[in-house]
């Protein structure tokens, strides 16, 4: 039974102290947030611990293994601290803001002995992941093009917009690390950013963008992604080669389709958002994550995954910005 931490009573704090909670292998043993009542209100919900600073959690014999869901710019010194405590992490994506950030860091971060896995909870998803281990195994023949549709139902307040990094390393990120997962190193970044809404566009971010990835092979993903969807959560994934292709649809709450006079297969709209879409996914990342901490193996989404789909997201401003591709390595 692994012993966790949750530091960070927000958003995705409460997604994972539910699946932690629900999982037979994990117990919820302590939440952290210096804020109000969050760690008491969540903890109290699951009959965990509560605490409001993290040293708390570091220091506490109690405590196997931290998740942290804190604001981004925590996420290297909490990885860090909770890593010199001997605790296992499983760290919120991304890894931070920027790519100084993470030099700053370097040394300590490549001396990180205990593991580290990042919520690349898309890696998880059985359809998706059903499609790279078809790939995997030659179904279609070598992957030539990598398609990912990703669009919010709606865009989050324009203060989260503020402090998220901006789309590529906020809502891209995730698209960067399903892309290298499929395709391996990108040697090239091309991306255009779109302002459909006003409100983002005043404080400087892009509300949707389309990028290009290109491998030393040729093979080229495109990302699709919009802060806004009016059929609700649309995650959709492609790969095609010259054997055929694979495709992962989107999910609905239940598979009935209306047929009458004005419409024909119509469908509910997708499920609304990240906690209802991924919900096996970030169990199944939790399981993972407890094999892997249990028998010792590596783990993946590892600190290198995190740090080279946050180049990406780099790479991807900067060709936003210029309108000019950008190579790496
Ligand atoms: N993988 C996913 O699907 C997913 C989804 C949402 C968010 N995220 C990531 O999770 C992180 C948190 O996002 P969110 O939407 O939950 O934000 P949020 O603002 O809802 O939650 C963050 C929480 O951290 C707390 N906090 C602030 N300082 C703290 C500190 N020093 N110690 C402990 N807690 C502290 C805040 O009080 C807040 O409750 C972000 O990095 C985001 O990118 C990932």
């Amino acid at each position: 039974m692994l012993r966790i931490a949750i530091i960070g009573a927000g958003r995705i704090g409460h997604v994972h102290a539910a699946t932690i909670a629900a999982h037979p292998g994990a117990q919820l043993a302590l939440v952290c947030d210096p804020f109000g009542d969050a760690a008491e209100n969540l903890a109290a919900t699951y009959g965990a611990r509560a605490c409001k600073e993290a040293d708390d959690v570091f220091a506490d014999p109690q405590v196997d293994a931290v998740v942290i869901g804190s604001p981004t710019p925590l996420h290297v010194p909490h990885l860090l601290a909770a890593a010199r405590a001997g605790k296992a992490v499983l760290c919120e994506k991304p890894i931070a803001l920027s790519m100084e950030d993470v030099d700053a860091a370097s040394a300590e971060l490549e001396a990180v002995t205990t593991p580290v896995m990042f919520g690349f909870n898309r890696r998880f998803d059985p359809s998706f992941a059903a499609v790279r281990t078809a790939v995997e195994a030659g179904r279609i023949g070598p992957l030539e093009q990598l398609t990912i549709i990703s669009r919010d139902p709606a865009a989050p307040p324009v203060e989260y917009v503020k402090v998220s990094g901006g789309i590529f390393r906020d809502m891209t990120i995730h698209d960067f690390d399903t892309a290298r997962y499929f395709l391996g190193d990108i040697t090239e970044v091309h991306a255009v950013g779109q302002n459909l809404d006003p409100e983002i566009a005043a404080v400087g971010d892009f509300d949707a963008a389309v990028v290009t990835l290109r491998t030393a092979s040729g093979a080229v993903a495109t990302i699709i992604n919009n802060r806004h969807c009016a059929a609700g959560y649309d995650q959709r994934l492609e790969a095609s080669g010259p054997a055929g292709a694979l495709l992962a649809d989107n999910i609905r709450a239940t598979t009935v389709r209306l047929s009458n006079a004005e419409v024909t297969d119509a469908q509910e709209p997708y499920l609304d958002f990240f906690l209802e879409r991924y919900a096996e996914a970030y169990r199944l990342e939790l399981s993972a994550f407890i094999e892997a901490v249990e028998s010792g193996s590596p783990v993946s989404p590892s600190i290198t995954d995190a740090i080279e789909a946050l180049r990406l997201a780099e790479a991807a401003t900067e060709s936003a910005r210029t309108g000019a591709p950008v190579r790496l390595g």
